[in-house]
This record gives C-alpha cells, sequence and structure tokens, in this order.
C-alpha cells in the first residue's frame, strides 16, 4: 500500500502525543522515537526555577532530528496545567565539550562551545528548539524529506565531541495574587531592585525575564497556605531517522520581531527578545482597534525553500507572520487560546500555534533577501515580557551549496527545471 506523505505526517501529528517509544516506518526509513525527563524541578507556590542541564539524554549518533515535544507533568507523569505551572519556555540547543572527560564535566567550568542555529540573532536565540505554554499543541514536526542534521562526527573541532543542553524556565502561580503578572514576569510582584547578576534593575522597566530568574518568588496571596512544595519534570519526546543520503538538510533561522538594527541603519543585529505591550487609548478602544503590532526587518543571510515555520508569542499573542521583500506572505502562525481547566486547554493561555508547512518549492527566499517581521499582540490590557519569534526550517537548494568553497556561484538557469554550470566553467565564459 502506498501511503500520501500528507496522510503520514497526519497521522505522525496526531500520534506523537501517545506515540510507544518504538520505530515507525515512513517512506523506508526508520523513524524512531524516545521519551526522556530531565531531572526533577521543585516548586513552591509563587516560586520560580529557570535553570541549564548539561549533557541531557538525548540520541546520539550521526542523525536526522524530526521533532521534539516536550511537557510539564509530575511525580506521576501526568500533565500539570500551565494555571498551576506555567512553562515560561523551554530550549534545546546542541554545544561541543572535550570528550570523555568526567572530572571536567563535572566542575562545569568546561570549555563549552555552543552550537548555534544560522542565525539571525548574534547572541541570544541560539536553539534548536524552544517553546513555551504552547508546547502541547504546537507541531516541531520537519517534513519530509527534511531533517535537521545532527551528531555528525565531522562536526566539532577536534579533541570535541556533541553534548545537550536544555534550559526550562518554569514559574508556579498557585497562591499567587495575580496569575498573569507572575507569568509575564511583572518586577513589583517580585519585589526585586537587582536582576540576576546583581545589576541594578532600572526603573522603567516593569517587567520581563530580568525580574523573574531562578529562585524568585512571586507575590502570593495573602494567608496563602495551601498548596506544597512539590516536584515536577519536563518529559520530553524525540523522532529522529538515522542520517543518510535520501535525508535533505536544513536550517534553522530564529527572527525576532524586536530587532530594529537594519531599520536603524546598524549592522550588527540587537535582538532583545522581549517587549512590552502598552494598552490601548481610549481613541484606539472607541475604535475598536486594540491590537499592537510590532513589525521589523531582518535579512536572511541564505535562502531557498522554507518548509517549515512557527512563530512563538505569549499571552495576549493573537499571530506573527513573515513576509519575503515583496510583501509575499512566507508563513502565518497563529495563536490559539484554552477554554478549561485541563492541561492542554487551560482558558487564558496560548495553548497552541498554527504551523506552517508550504509545499517544498513553493515558498522560495533569496540569499540576503530582507524579510519583513511582524508580531500582533491584543492591548486590551497592558503585557510586560512578550515575545514576537518567528522560527523556520530553510532547505538550500543544491546549486548554492556547491560554490561555497568556490567563492563565486556558477552561472544558473531556471528552465527547464533548476541547474547550474560549475563555476569552474561559468567564470571561464
Ligand atoms: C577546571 O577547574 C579545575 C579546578 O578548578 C582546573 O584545574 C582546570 O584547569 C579547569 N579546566 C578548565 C578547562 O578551565
Ligand atoms: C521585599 O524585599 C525587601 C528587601 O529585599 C524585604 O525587606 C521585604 O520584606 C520584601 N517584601 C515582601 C512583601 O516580600
Ligand atoms: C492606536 O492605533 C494606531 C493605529 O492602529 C497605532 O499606530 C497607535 O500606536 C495606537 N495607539 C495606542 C496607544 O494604542
Ligand atoms: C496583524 O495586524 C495587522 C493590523 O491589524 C493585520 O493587517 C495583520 O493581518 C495581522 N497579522 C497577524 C499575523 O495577525
Amino acid at each position: 500500500m502506498k501511503t500520501s506523505p500528507v496522510l503520514v505526517l497526519l497521522i505522525l501529528l496526531s500520534a506523537t502525543a501517545t506515540l510507544p517509544s518504538e520505530a515507525l516506518n515512513v517512506r523506508g526509513h526508520l523513524l524512531k522515537s524516545k521519551t526522556f525527563l530531565l531531572p526533577p524541578i521543585f516548586l513552591r507556590p509563587g516560586s520560580v526555577s529557570n535553570k541549564w542541564y548539561y549533557d541531557v539524554a538525548f540520541p546520539r549518533g550521526h542523525l536526522a532530528l524530526k521533532s521534539f515535544n516536550a511537557e510539564v507533568v509530575d511525580e506521576h507523569g501526568v500533565p500539570v496545567p500551565l494555571h498551576e505551572t506555567y512553562l515560561h519556555h523551554w530550549v534545546v540547543e546542541p554545544y561541543y565539550t572535550v570528550k570523555d572527560t568526567a572530572a571536567a564535566t563535572e566542575a562545569h567550568n568546561h570549555s563549552k562551545i555552543i552550537h548555534r542555529n544560522s542565525g539571525v540573532c548574534k547572541t541570544t536565540l541560539g536553539q534548536y528548539y524552544g517553546l513555551g505554554s504552547e508546547t502541547r499543541h504546537t507541531a516541531t514536526w520537519v517534513p519530509d524529506p527534511y531533517g535537521i542534521e545532527i551528531g555528525n562526527p565531522e562536526a566539532p573541532p577536534e579533541g570535541y565531541e556533541e553534548k545537550w543542553l536544555l534550559n526550562v524556565h518554569a514559574i508556579d502561580t498557585r497562591g499567587v495574587t495575580d496569575k498573569l503578572g507572575c507569568t509575564e514576569c511583572k518586577c513589583d510582584l517580585y519585589n526585586v531592585t537587582v536582576d540576576e547578576y546583581g545589576r541594578r534593575i532600572p526603573k522603567d522597566y516593569t517587567g520581563g525575564l530580568f525580574c523573574c530568574y531562578d529562585e524568585t518568588q512571586c507575590k502570593l496571596k495573602g494567608g496563602f497556605t495551601g498548596g506544597e512544595a512539590r516536584k515536577v519534570f519536563l518529559r520530553y519526546t524525540v523522532m529522529w531517522l538515522d542520517w543518510s543520503d535520501a535525508v535533505l538538510p536544513v536550517k534553522i533561522y530564529i527572527f525576532d520581531a524586536t530587532d530594529r538594527a537594519l531599520l536603524e541603519g546598524k549592522s550588527e543585529p540587537a535582538c532583545k527578545v522581549e517587549y512590552q505591550v502598552e494598552e490601548c487609548s481610549s481613541e484606539n478602544r472607541t475604535k475598536n482597534s486594540c491590537v499592537h503590532v510590532q513589525a521589523t526587518k531582518q535579512v536572511l543571510p541564505r535562502g531557498g525553500d522554507i518548509v517549515f515555520g512557527v512563530a512563538h508569542q505569549h499571552s495576549g499573542g493573537i499571530g506573527a507572520s513573515l513576509h519575503g521583500e515583496d510583501g509575499r506572505l512566507l508563513c502565518e502562525s497563529m495563536a490559539t487560546y484554552g477554554n478549561s481547566q485541563e492541561a492542554g486547554n487551560e482558558a487564558g493561555y496560548i495553548v497552541g500555534m498554527s504551523t506552517c508547512y508550504p509545499k517544498p518549492g513553493t515558498v522560495r527566499v533569496r540569499d540576503g533577501e530582507v524579510l519583513t517581521v511582524v508580531s500582533n499582540y491584543s492591548s486590551e490590557r497592558q503585557h510586560t515580557g512578550v515575545m514576537g519569534l518567528l522560527y523556520i526550517l530553510v532547505a538550500e537548494h543544491e546549486q548554492q551549496q556547491l560554490p561555497a568553497a568556490a567563492g563565486k556561484p556558477g552561472l544558473c538557469f531556471s528552465f527547464p527545471v533548476s541547474w547550474c554550470l560549475p563555476s569552474w566553467l561559468s567564470s571561464n565564459m
């Protein structure tokens, strides 16, 4: 029986939540899946945990990463709802470390080289995957025949090996005075005056990551006594294939609606990651337009086909989009909110972001194309520490991969199919 790729994808997407740790056969390749638990996170009502876990359990070998799904569960493996433990974010990222030195790894002073994604923010947002409250209903599947190449033994510098780190930022909001305020890291609720490095927090900074770092405490309701200290876990499921010629590599790019460098004529990107949404004016309110639009321009260094896209936003987010230089829509990702108390459908929280799976070859971007990033939030009320990120996977065209070493691209044609003369030939013409 021949199953269409779309059907396989649909089956996979609907099955990922309950998939056993067994291999599935996709198009003749063995799709493997494994579920892991991070060490316990200890939380008291109102407390915050923002920790980095190094050398976490991860599939080993030269592989094509196909998906990464995660959620917070309790000691019995039962999903914990966002209104108890708010998952601000998790990010997963490879790094290189000196081989086989247990003592050195323990000391944690070891030289680690973070292996960042392909851009475009230079010092932040280097992750391979990363989501937040939307994690339970956001697809991370890399469509066939593509994969994120990991574990290539040739990739690390001599004497180094690849390992994986996870950062998890969780906020316990049981018994707090203002759940949304705690999840938006409003500084007055955390009673902090310095950030985690001891630097004074500026007066005009009212909320964001500087105020809800590891071990901070959000304000509890007077007299709140319920809610024990508890242990929760990040449970994550990785799906992969063995690397082979049948898999086409994709590059990961994360765009940030706060980077105004290009608009301001600066050469280095300035991704602030977070921003603030002011409550809309009464004038706008009467016009019924309480939407805050954060838009900017960023450059995609290397073009190709966009094969996947998704946005990351916080509560209040409506959706985000990415556009080409001519304004064409490359991907639009919209937020969905829950409407009950259960885990995965929590009212008032973003429980999923829609994703883009363009038909390969239909959404193309040029090398160095200037893209527009748009992130919309409701401004019915003020929001602090919000994000507007767009994550895309780009498959470069083969003729673009070849000349990298040669320096000069070959002469290319688009008829009858895309093809290029080798650069040694075209440079002599
Ligand atoms: C790690 O720390 C130990 C002891 O403090 C030191 O001897 C060693 O040189 C350090 N290693 C690196 C790579 O800095
Ligand atoms: C806020 O912090 C100050 C100094 O760190 C402390 O004295 C005060 O008791 C704290 N207030 C509350 C409500 O926790
Ligand atoms: C009001 O709406 C306009 C246009 O939509 C927008 O440019 C402006 O920033 C809004 N002002 C406020 C305070 O929301
Ligand atoms: C963002 O808001 C603008 C103005 O209201 C609208 O034109 C656009 O379609 C919105 N985009 C998304 C992704 O919500």
